[in-house]
């Protein structure tokens, strides 16, 4: 049946593929082919359903807050919330007008703010070596995939343009709100951005997200189920910005984009759907992507409603 919802899809985004603008405000990612498209299915059970470049590596950029922010969680608990919101920001993901009359606290930790105090968080008491090694090691292991690794092209080109992320962690020092050195937290954000996945690598290490916290089937817990339906909660109202409102409006469940054009959605009780395609909104969120997601809850009336 998942083959040909994915078939359906497929039918359903082909005059649109190529929509949208490849972001180009990180040189190394100018350069992507916006005429790819792959999504992959990986449910539950253990099954996985793939179409289009679904096994191709891509710049997962900020879907990679969703496993930080899980890794941050299991270091300090419910004390993150101290540093930094979970309301929508209903701003840009890169903006930084709320942070002045919010004390350097980021309303979540989806947007660029909010993901560099969980860096900061998860870089305390290490070097950003060993953190990246903790990050690398975390996603390897949920996606059980030994090959996933970090694109230190795409990593060196945000460092040398991220002047924006620059300036939100330096505003953020100032309200104590980042702890380490600026250009170390820096340094750990940048790259965890730079984590090179597939669809099929990022459906497989979503799934205890729609798992209950578990990998698949009965397999090992990641985080319980309440934490589990926490970070959905946040994926919801947050994932997508200031679209997060539309996303939840035409597909109608939890999602993740990044700016590589990668968006990661799970199905409670059901799946978790990893989908690529380089083009963007004008929010900064997969065009065709969001498209294909669309037609998906449409073809399968999986929804959280
Ligand atoms: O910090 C940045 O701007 C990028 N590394 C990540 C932004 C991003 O993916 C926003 N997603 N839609």
């Amino acid at each position: 049946m998942l083959d040909d919802v994915l078939a359906k899809v497929y039918a359903d985004i082909a005059p649109h593929i190529g929509e949208g603008r490849v972001a180009n405000y990180i040189p190394a990612l100018a350069r992507i082919d916006p005429s790819k498209f792959g999504m992959a299915i990986a449910t539950v059970d253990g099954e996985l359903h793939v179409i289009g470049d679904a096994h191709e590596p891509f710049s997962i950029q900020s879907v990679s807050k969703v496993f930080t922010l899980t890794l941050a969680l299991g270091r300090v608990g419910e004390g993150l919330w101290k540093r930094v919101g979970r309301e929508p920001s209903g701003t840009p993901f890169n903006s930084i007008i709320q942070l002045e009359n919010e004390r350097g606290i980021p309303r979540n930790p989806f947007i660029n703010a909010g993901a560099i105090v969980v860096a900061d968080v998860l870089l305390s008491g290490h070097q950003p070596k060993e953190t990246l090694g903790e990050i690398l090691q975390f996603v390897r292991q949920i996606a059980d995939d030994d090959e996933i690794a970090i694109d230190r092209d795409v990593a060196r080109s945000e460092q040398e343009t991220g002047f924006r992320n620059a300036a939100l962690a330096n505003y953020m020092h100032a309200f104590s709100n980042i702890e380490n050195p600026v250009e170390k937290t820096l340094g750990v954000y940048f790259h965890q951005c730079a984590l090179s996945m597939s669809c099929a690598q990022l459906a497989k290490a979503g799934l205890f997200l729609a798992n209950g916290g578990r990998l698949a089937g009965r397999g090992p817990s990641v985080v319980s189920a309440e934490r589990a339906r926490r970070i959905n909660a946040l994926m919801l109202t947050c994932g997508h910005y200031d679209a997060s409102g539309d996303f939840a409006f035409r597909v109608g469940l939890p999602g993740k984009s990044g700016v590589g054009g990668g968006i990661l959605v799970s199905v409670p009780g059901k799946a978790s759907v990893a989908v690529w395609s380089p083009g963007l909104n004008e929010n900064g969120n997969s065009a065709t992507g969001t498209r294909a997601l669309e037609s998906f809850a449409r073809h399968t009336g999986w929804s959280i409603f």
